[in-house]
């Protein structure tokens, strides 16, 4: 049997070993999502991040987008992954593309994240939530997002019921919990958690995805092409393991779409009006005045009456 342990410093564990994340992060995949880095400039078109804006990309894999936002906008970028590697690959590709001013990365998970209340102006992600509890990042997303700040979340969603053995084999190759839903149920969850404006852009089939396209824009990143070729000769299991997951969506991609879930966190309602200072010292004493007969309304109106 093939010895599919590397024994490398840089990767320490087996093929077999490897969840999706780190596998991805071990390649050095720079746009693990669908539709890949044409999907993500099309969903930047149609979404509105201007320089002075402050963006939070959750999951943010090795920087790509981040990079990319930081590079074309200007403005603060910062990425969260809960993968080490994924964010040292992130800072060094920040580092190359001379945009480590405004592309920031650091170690995080999504579901807890590491910054105050009503933070952020926007939030991108790129297939992230697929993967996780959507109810409890979503209220997470919220929590950190200004009032009227947006996310928009390009995820992987169903189109028609999947069949049992094809969910089974999802997992097998993208791990536990993978769970894409139709665009609708998606929009719901959105609103659950307080959300507005919720709506899907750019839906897609993923039987439309041009992959020589996709292909083409990744031969571009660096990060990616630097050594692949070479993981792939030397790495034994590897090659077996990307096949699987290959071959699982070459089956059963007639079942998949992908879309932009955009919304907006609205403007809290006013809080109840505190009685003033002036109110509060006052208020007893009209009280007090309401009860002399001189000031009763019965007085005034008998007054009133008697004239
Ligand atoms: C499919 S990759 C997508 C990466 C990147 N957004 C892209 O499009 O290339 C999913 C990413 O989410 C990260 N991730 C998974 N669970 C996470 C969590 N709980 N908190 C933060 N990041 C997480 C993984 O490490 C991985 O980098």
């Amino acid at each position: 049997m093939a010895n599919t342990h590397v024994e490398t410093q840089e990767n320490p564990k087996s093929i077999q070993d490897m969840n999706y994340f780190e596998l991805l992060a071990w390649l050095g995949i720079g746009s693990s999502h669908p539709g890949g880095f044409p999907a993500t400039l099309k969903n930047l078109e149609s979404i509105s991040i201007s320089k002075d804006d402050l963006v939070l990309d959750a999951g943010c894999g090795s920087g790509l987008t981040a990079c990319h936002l930081a590079k074309t906008l200007g403005c603060q970028v910062i990425g969260i992954d809960i993968n080490e590697e994924m964010i040292e690959k992130a800072r060094q590709r920040a580092e190359h593309e001379g945009v480590a001013q405004l592309a920031q990365f650091q170690v995080a998970d999504v579901n807890t994240l590491p910054f105050p209340d009503n933070h952020f102006d926007w939030i991108i992600g790129e297939s992230i939530t697929v993967f996780l509890d959507k109810e409890k990042v979503y209220k997470e997303f919220y929590r950190v997002l200004k009032p009227q700040g947006s996310l928009a979340d390009l995820e992987m969603a169903i189109l028609h019921e999947l069949p049992p053995q094809a969910r089974t084999l999802m997992e097998a190759c993208y791990g536990q919990g993978t769970n894409p839903l139709p665009l609708e149920e998606w929009e719901d969850i959105l609103k659950k958690a307080g959300f507005v404006d919720v709506e899907v852009r750019n839906p897609q089939a993923l039987i439309n995805t041009n992959s020589n396209l996709i292909f083409n824009e990744l031969k571009k990143d660096w990060v990616l092409v630097k050594d692949l070729i070479q993981k792939v000769t030397n790495t034994p299991g590897l090659y077996r393991r990307l096949q699987q997951n290959a071959n699982f969506m070459k089956r059963y991609k007639g079942y998949f779409g992908y879309g932009l879930i955009c919304g907006r966190k609205p403007i809290p309602p006013e809080p109840p009006k505190k009685p003033s200072i002036f109110n509060y010292l006052l208020n007893p004493i009209r009280e007090q005045l309401g009860k002399l007969p001189l000031f009763s309304a019965e007085l005034f109106s008998y007054n009133k009456q008697s004239q």
